[in-house]
């Protein structure tokens, strides 16, 4: 009894760790999908509802992470949660970049969501794929094309191998991106809750960025979701924000978290439309 509890903590403790170690944190994966699931249509809404498991509640933020904890042991899954370019080339070409380690082809994030959204579209039909599954990993990627390190330099790691500080904690600068930013901003700023932080994102969206919006929703009339476009700003964003004053070894503090935090606020917010867009292009 008292090894089964030893062991479970270890696991527990484990995931705990390993669990922040890829994509925005729990939290920026949670705004991006709670702002999608807000401006789904009625059919959108409805297949979503019929698609989410039980446990989720109809709160497609709960599973967002999903892809997160289990790419762990679904090991075929972890390649495609980010795509890499040659080191210090600031932009991002799907021929070139979009490959695993092996160099297999389309497996990095941009052919995720394509991959994902093209199974959804079989919803409504006799299929193959496990489209709960596919939603979650949809959800999931599309915020992940969103974070800036996420379509990063191949050599770093997408900054995972910078070592920075972040004020006095030791951090590195891949992690500050998925994580510190989003929870200094909601400490400082929001009194340690995740909803006033979204909140303050969705009045952005109908006010500040309502200009933008129909832009960001915008694809190709021949595609459903263009991901391609998601990871070019991506790495535009690394360069010019991420990667930027931050070398191995610098001090992040006050200037960069406050000139950067608006970038964290603008790409959840992006992947929150642009999720809320391909759901409905999917579902009709
Ligand atoms: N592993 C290698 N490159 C990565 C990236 N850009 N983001 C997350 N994990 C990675
Ligand atoms: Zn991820
Ligand atoms: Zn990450």
């Amino acid at each position: 009894m008292e090894y089964c509890k030893l062991q479970l903590l270890g696991i527990v403790s484990l995931m705990l760790v390993l669990g922040n170690t890829q994509g925005w944190g729990e939290d920026g994966h949670a705004i991006t999908c709670r702002i999608a699931q807000s401006r789904l249509s009625d059919s959108a809404a409805e297949a979503v509802k019929n698609l989410l498991p039980k446990y989720a509640q109809n709160d497609l933020g709960s599973v967002c992470s999903w892809a997160d904890r289990v790419r762990f042991y679904l090991h075929w899954s972890a390649a495609l949660h980010f795509a890499d370019t040659p080191d210090n080339l600031c932009n991002y070409q799907y021929d070139r970049d979009c490959k695993d380690q092996n160099g297999d082809k389309g497996r990095c994030v941009v052919g995720a969501v394509k991959n994902y959204t093209d199974q959804l579209l079989d919803y409504g039909k006799d299929t193959q794929y496990n489209l709960t599954q596919a939603l979650m990993f949809l959800s999931h990627f599309m915020g992940d094309v969103h974070q800036p390190l996420h379509v990063g330099f191949t050599s770093d790691k997408g900054a995972n191998l910078v070592n920075v500080h972040w004020y006095t904690k030791k951090q590195n600068l891949h992690h500050v991106w998925d994580v510190n930013i989003i929870e200094t901003a909601e400490e400082r700023f929001y009194d340690s809750n995740i909803d006033d932080f979204t909140n303050a994102i969705q009045e952005n969206i109908t006010k500040t960025w309502s200009n933008q919006v129909k832009e960001w929703e915008t694809c190709n009339p021949s595609e459903t979701t263009c991901p391609n476009k998601y990871a070019s700003e991506g790495i535009n964003a690394a360069c010019q924000w991420a990667y930027k004053d931050a070398p191995e070894g610098s001090v992040l503090e006050d200037d960069y978290f406050l000139s950067r935090l608006p970038v964290v606020s603008l790409r959840l917010a992006q992947g929150g439309v642009r999720l809320a867009a391909t759901l409905n292009r999917i579902f009709g």
